[in-house]
């Protein structure tokens, strides 16, 4: 058996159907290039050590029948502790593990730090340990975990850090498809604020509490939207999919979770010759994409910049979980 692995994961970008993939309807997500690295090496010590220097965790050991139960777990070794957690219920027999993690991209970005995290660190024990998972046992393990430890989630961000590319995705997994390969022409404009994707989710959930119909109506807009754009998507129609994006960031504004920043980026991004612009995600901050031809993308950059924001150099499409050398 080897005593060491290193495996990374993707992060993600939500295109398009955020929030309503909640409610068991479908999204577009990519993968980027940007990705969490996940080394883990058995050690002679029953139990679990963690440094995720990235997220300011040193040192940090568990017993494994401790997991998951401390009252003051970090919250950046929380992924990894319940990912471990789940793996060890499911093949008992884990020897002690040390597992250390390195990320390209911050967590404050709204990459999926943590689901990325948690692909790797299942991924990285079942190689490790000789364990065969296929990519949808690996996908539900990693769901569960996500779901310990933040209680809401469609997974999408699961899906993209496993599979990789652009995916069509529905709710939990429900369907996985991959749709074309390659990058996607699209900037991202990051607006300097943190935002909380659990807020944003009960928010919405508040509001269609209140709105039941009118919320339920606006989802079944966006999945129309989705399944458009899963067209344009495949025949590279990019004046298509920038309309279509558009359209997504009105009903996105509907549920209330656009923002005047993340809207200022948008209007920028547009001015300068986008073919459309959307906010990415949760909302209430983190990022914005545009979808522009090769000769405005710089125009574009520039646009974001002078209006506040950050461009994020990233690019779509990217590989799944992988084992690195
Ligand atoms: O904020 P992000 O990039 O993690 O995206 C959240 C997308 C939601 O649909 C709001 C939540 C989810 O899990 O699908």
């Amino acid at each position: 058996m080897n005593e060491s692995i290193k495996v990374s994961a993707p992060g993600k970008l939500m295109l398009f159907g955020e929030h309503a993939v909640i409610y068991g309807n479908p999204c577009i997500v990519t993968a980027v290039d940007q990705r969490m690295e996940v080394e883990v090496r058995i050690q002679s010590k029953k139990g679990l050590l963690i440094d995720a220097r990235d997220v300011g965790v040193a040192d940090y050991f568990v017993n494994f029948n401790r997991l998951g139960k401390g009252k003051r777990t970090l919250k950046g070794a929380k992924f990894i502790e319940y990912a471990v957690k789940n793996f060890v219920k499911e093949y008992d027999n884990c020897p002690g593990i040390h597992i250390k993690t390195k990320s390209d991209f911050s967590s404050k970005f709204g990459f999926g730090s943590s689901s990325a995290v948690t692909v790797g660190v299942i991924k990285a024990l079942s190689l490790l340990l000789g364990k065969k998972l296929s990519k949808k046992k690996l996908f539900s393990l990693s769901y569960k975990t996500v779901l310990d430890v933040q209680g809401v989630g469609s997974g999408f961000d699961l899906a993209a850090a496993i599979w990789g590319g652009t995916l069509y995705f529905v709710t939990g997994g429900k369907q996985i498809t991959s749709l074309k390969k390659g990058n996607l022409p699209i900037v991202v404009g990051y607006t300097g604020i943190k935002a909380e994707t659990s807020l944003l989710v009960k928010q919405v959930a508040g509001l269609r509490k209140r709105r039941k119909r009118l919320v339920d109506s606006t989802f079944n807009l966006i999945t129309e939207v989705v399944r458009e754009a899963r067209k344009d998507i495949s025949n590279s129609n990019y004046t298509g999919l920038g309309e279509l994006m558009n359209i997504n960031q009105g009903y996105l504004e509907t549920l209330g979770v656009n923002t005047i920043e993340l809207s200022n980026l948008i209007f920028a991004a547009k001015s300068a010759g986008a073919y459309g612009a959307k906010l990415s995600g949760a909302g209430g901050g983190d990022c914005m994409v545009a979808l522009a031809s090769g000769s405005k993308m710089d125009d574009v950059k520039k646009a974001i910049k002078k209006n506040g924001g950050k461009v994020i150099d990233v690019k779509m499409g990217a590989e799944g979980v992988r084992v690195e050398k």
